[in-house]
């Protein structure tokens, strides 16, 4: 199987591709068949478990490593022998790699000096960097004075000052708390638009990938499991391990048998659950929770089945319910109503969803 053939082909607007890339470490791949492009100014997120194979990518499309095989491009240029400021990247780490010893300043105009330029060019870059990211009142701290916040954006700074065209960013906010998290996620949206540069943002918080991404790469052990737009992979998940790893909860696997309406019916878990599409054999089917509709009176919804109240959390605008039908566990994610908000542990009630509302996860194979 080639993951690559699964994907459209790129579109002429891509602006930076990878092109079935693959690395080895001593024999073993760690990146298979990897290819994946974005467009000019959009953000691309690799999403994916701690040891899929993210960093070693990014640093492919940095410059810091070469692939074994498969290619790099640049504005439809091959990039595979240039070194990142050839190729115009500039990365951003997790740890930020501030240098301990200098100042905010100093680290910031570092790249200015590695080229050499005059120091009172640096000096007015540098004070008109520190403004753009509103850090012009730290100048001349230490990164040890700063919160890990302030440092993450001196690091951003200090990557910007070279003017890159792609900036890459390597799980940059995962050590900060989850409300930091979220106002940096939105400074750095702020700043990609602003400087108008393409960038690659690695992370593996799905909630993070899916706010910030035009497209959105899903990686397991070095695989690509699917490439396209967060509503894409949340809504369409090609794969079983897509559709775990963006949190889909009802998900039941058994064998279909096509009806005479076009559709297929699906015996699983001791329930026979009808299907919108033609479908056969062995097939793995998700039931998005937020399409689960459970009631006290009778559904008219094409799947609809007679269960018991297991759970019942109210969080406010939604209500996330459990409901035992037999043995088998169907949870549901809904508007509060003053139905809903009536529900306890133990009620009968009805739980159904629509046939259209049944995602049929392909598998992994060409599309
Ligand atoms: N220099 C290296 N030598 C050998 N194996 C490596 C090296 N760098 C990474 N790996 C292995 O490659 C796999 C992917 O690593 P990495 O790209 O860092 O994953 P991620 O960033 O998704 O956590 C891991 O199994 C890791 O142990
Ligand atoms: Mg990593």
């Amino acid at each position: 199987m080639t993951s690559h053939a699964q994907f459209p082909p790129a579109s002429t607007t891509d602006y930076l591709t990878l092109d079935v890339v693959t690395k080895r470490y001593g024999g073993k791949a760690v990146v298979k068949g990897v290819s994946l492009s974005v467009a000019r100014g959009e953000v691309l997120t690799i999403l994916g478990p701690s040891g899929c194979g993210k960093t070693t990518t990014l640093k492919m499309i940095a410059g810091f490593l070469e692939p074994d095989d498969g290619s790099v491009s640049v504005d439809g240029a091959r990039v595979d022998k240039l070194s990142s400021h050839q190729r115009g990247a500039a990365m951003v780490f997790q740890n930020y790699a501030l240098f301990p010893h200098m100042t905010v300043r100093r680290n910031v105009a570092f790249g200015l000096r590695m080229q050499r330029k005059p120091a009172a060019e640096i000096a007015r870059e540098v004070d008109a960097m520190l403004a753009r990211v509103r850090l012009s009142e730290f100048a001349e701290r230490y990164p040890r004075e700063l919160s890990g916040g302030q440092q993450q954006r001196v690091a951003l700074a200090r990557a910007l000052i070279i003017r890159p065209k792609i900036l890459l960013l390597d799980e940059p906010f995962s050590s900060l708390d989850a409300k930091l998290r979220k106002q940096l996620r939105s400074e750095f949206l702020e700043i990609h638009r602003n400087f108008g540069i393409t960038s690659v943002f690695v992370t593996h918080d799905l909630e993070e990938a899916f706010a910030i991404s035009d497209r959105v790469a899903v990686m397991n052990t070095g695989v690509l499991e699917q490439f396209g737009s967060p509503t894409e992979i949340f809504s369409r998940p090609r794969t079983r391990f897509v559709a775990d790893f963006v949190g889909h909860k009802n998900i039941f696997t058994g064998e279909a048998v096509a009806s005479a309406d076009g559709g297929s019916v699906l015996a699983a878990d001791g329930l026979s659950i009808r299907l919108p599409a033609a479908a056969s054999g062995e097939v793995d089917v998700s039931i998005p929770v937020h399409r689960v509709r459970v009631s006290r009176t009778a559904l008219d919804t094409g799947n609809a089945f007679r269960g018991d109240v297991e759970t019942v959390a109210y969080l406010g605008p939604v209500v996330q319910t459990t409901v035992l039908v037999g043995a088998t566990r169907i949870e549901s994610y809904l508007s509060a109503s003053p139905e809903l908000e009536t529900l306890r542990s133990g009620d009968k009630v009805e739980i159904g969803w629509d046939v259209e509302d049944a995602v049929v996860i392909p598998g992994a194979g060409p599309a």
